[in-house]
């Protein structure tokens, strides 16, 4: 049977089963067994990352292969115990969001009830699996405004629909802030104790927080950069990136550095690093935040 694929791309796919009744769960179980359906699930998700709450994660219990697994907690120290190593943390929905969009395929919404309903606002498609049963349960799958859906694909099944929703409207756009140090063309780098890679320093912007405050926080965490040695800190440039049809919107505030930085102790070695090798070495990387959404906007702005 022909079935429509979810090609690769910056999509934010919600992907649940749910009854007539909109249960898609009870007592942290799944109310039915259907094969089929959880062989359509492994081939719309294969390839793809999943953004999961950490109850769904448990339910499972381990990261599902041929997948990248990413798990919203608000735990600061969760940890997926011994597939850690396999297993991205985030903890919000918009953290787990940046992040699924640096990793491999479409963003996979995988539920439960609390992620769904989160995430929903940013959802670009649905793959939903109309199951003919009206279960008891506790958990259910959000309503959603239909007219700002459109169906797609509607597939027969045994006891089941599986049914594709597009968007209407484009979602809104999640806007990234994040601030980096530059001198000269070069951005400034770092390589942690024990580590063998360089790392940008900067990180993101908190809602409400200004960019030299970002700055202070981030270098103060990061290089051992006091307040006051920051005072030479001078512009702050704002570039926006807002590649078409991308749906994070990043901006990268420049904090340019005169003189050099004194480094913490946590670090071995601190380079300026042009922005041709700070891209090169971010490329083998799990490609972190601040690697995906700064070194664009910045080989943009200073194209070599
Ligand atoms: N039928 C289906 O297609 C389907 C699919 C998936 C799941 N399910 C079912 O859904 C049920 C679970 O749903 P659920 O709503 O209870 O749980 P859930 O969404 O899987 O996980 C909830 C947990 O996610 C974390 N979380 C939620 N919002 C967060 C935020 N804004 N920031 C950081 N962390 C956040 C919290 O983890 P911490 O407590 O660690 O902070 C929270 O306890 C189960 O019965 C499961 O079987 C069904």
């Amino acid at each position: 049977m022909a079935e429509p694929g979810i090609p690769d791309g910056a999509r934010v796919v919600m992907v649940a089963a749910y009854a007539r009744n909109r249960v898609i769960g009870n007592g942290g179980e799944i109310p039915w067994h259907i094969s089929e359906d959880f062989a359509h699930f492994k081939r719309v998700t294969l390839g793809h990352t999943l953004v999961m709450g950490r109850a769904t994660y448990d339910s499972i219990g381990r990261p599902l292969p041929g997948r990248t697994t990413i798990v919203v907690s608000r735990q600061p120290d969760w940890s997926a115990g011994e597939y850690a190593d396999r297993v991205l943390v985030a903890h919000s929905i918009t953290e787990a969001l940046d992040l699924a969009a640096t990793q491999q395929g479409d963003t996979i919404i995988a539920g439960g009830t609390q992620t769904y309903e989160q995430a929903m606002p940013f959802a670009t498609h649905q793959v939903l699996t109309e199951i003919d049963l009206e279960p008891e349960g506790d958990a259910r799958y959000p309503e959603f405004t239909e007219h700002e859906w459109r169906e797609t694909e509607r597939i027969p099944g045994p006891g089941l629909e599986w049914v594709w929703w597009e968007r209407q409207a484009p979602p809104p756009t999640i806007v990234v802030s994040a601030i980096a140090f530059m001198r000269d063309r070069q951005v400034l780098t770092v390589r942690k104790r024990g580590t063998g890679k360089f790392m940008l320093v900067g990180g993101k912007i908190e809602a409400g927080e200004a960019p030299i405050d970002a700055a202070r926080r981030e270098a103060e965490e990061e290089v051992g950069l006091s307040p006051a040695d920051l005072e030479p800190l001078g512009s702050f440039v704002g570039l926006a990136a807002n590649e078409p049809g991308h749906l994070l919107h990043s901006e990268a505030y420049l904090a340019t550095v005169e003189g050099e930085p004194r480094i913490a102790a946590e670090i071995d070695e601190m380079r300026w690093m042009g922005l041709d090798e700070a891209d090169a070495e971010a490329r083998d990387d799990l490609a972190p935040l601040l690697e995906h959404h700064v070194l664009p906007v910045l080989r943009k702005r200073f194209p070599s």
